[in-house]
């Protein structure tokens, strides 16, 4: 499978046409943003991480039957995937408070939350990504209904439901993280983007250190290694 046309250049990742009208290539790109765009930089080989890590976490999704866009990793930094009609929210998804909540609501940072939370961001960099409740997504036509809002969650704590634990082994606290979802061909609700330490906080359950983009946020330096360490832990070569 080719690339033909560029159809979108993102922060994290160019988007190509193939000769399938139903699928589509993900270019991982080496780039790193924060801030909403306002910190940048390049990490070489932080493309090609993102892109193994996420093929394997996605293999492993489906593996435990949650329906994905991924079709298969092509080479180092390329996803074939399905082509999906987006859904322009973000659904984030906490264990542990850190980051926006706590900045946001001043709950203690690194706080074990009573349960887990889902959030709705709106997927609009222009607006800064503000927070949605389920009226903003209906009056803002983000979904067609509530029952589908309903399907975003349920879908999110199932994932969380799979990977918490399976990191958990791997000596990873799986803190936060984002997923975007949406329409395949046939109008069903499924997983897309990526899952990596680019939009996942990982936590070393021993050592309480931060093994993902946090590391550039905060300007701690080591963003690869620990990108490194993350995908030799999911492949089972926990040091
Ligand atoms: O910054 P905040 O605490 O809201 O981030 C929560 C989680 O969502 C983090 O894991 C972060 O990496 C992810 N996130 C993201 N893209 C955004 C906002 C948050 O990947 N635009």
């Amino acid at each position: 499978m080719e690339k033909r046309e560029l159809l979108y250049e993102g922060k994290a990742k160019k988007l190509f046409t193939t000769d399938d009208s139903n699928l589509l290539i993900s270019e991982f790109k080496d780039d790193l943003t924060a801030f909403n765009g306002a910190k940048k930089s390049s990490e070489t080989g932080k493309g090609a991480l993102n892109n193994k890590i996420s093929t394997e976490l996605f293999k492993l999704l489906e593996s435990q039957g949650v329906p994905t866009h991924f079709v298969a990793m092509l080479d180092d930094n390329h996803m074939l995937h399905k082509r999906v009609d987006v859904i322009l929210i973000e659904v984030i998804v906490r264990n542990i408070a850190t980051g926006s909540l706590s900045k946001n609501l001043g709950i203690p940072d690194g706080k074990v939350l009573p349960f887990t939370l889902v959030e709705f961001d709106y997927k609009n960099d222009e607006l800064g990504d503000p927070k949605l409740n389920d009226q903003h997504c209906l009056i803002l036509e983000l979904v067609e209904s509530t029952q589908e809002l309903d399907q975003l969650r349920a879908m999110a704590r199932q994932i969380n439901d799979i990977l918490r634990p399976f990191f958990k082994e791997k000596g990873l606290n799986l803190v936060d993280f984002k997923l975007e979802f949406g329409k395949d061909a046939d109008g069903n609700i499924i997983l897309a983007d990526e899952i990596s330490p680019d939009n996942c906080r990982f936590w070393d359950i021993e050592t309480g250190e931060k093994m993902d983009k946090d590391r550039f946020r905060q300007g701690m330096g080591g963003l690869k290694v620990a990108y490194e360490e993350v995908l030799h832990r999911i492949l089972g070569e926990h040091s």
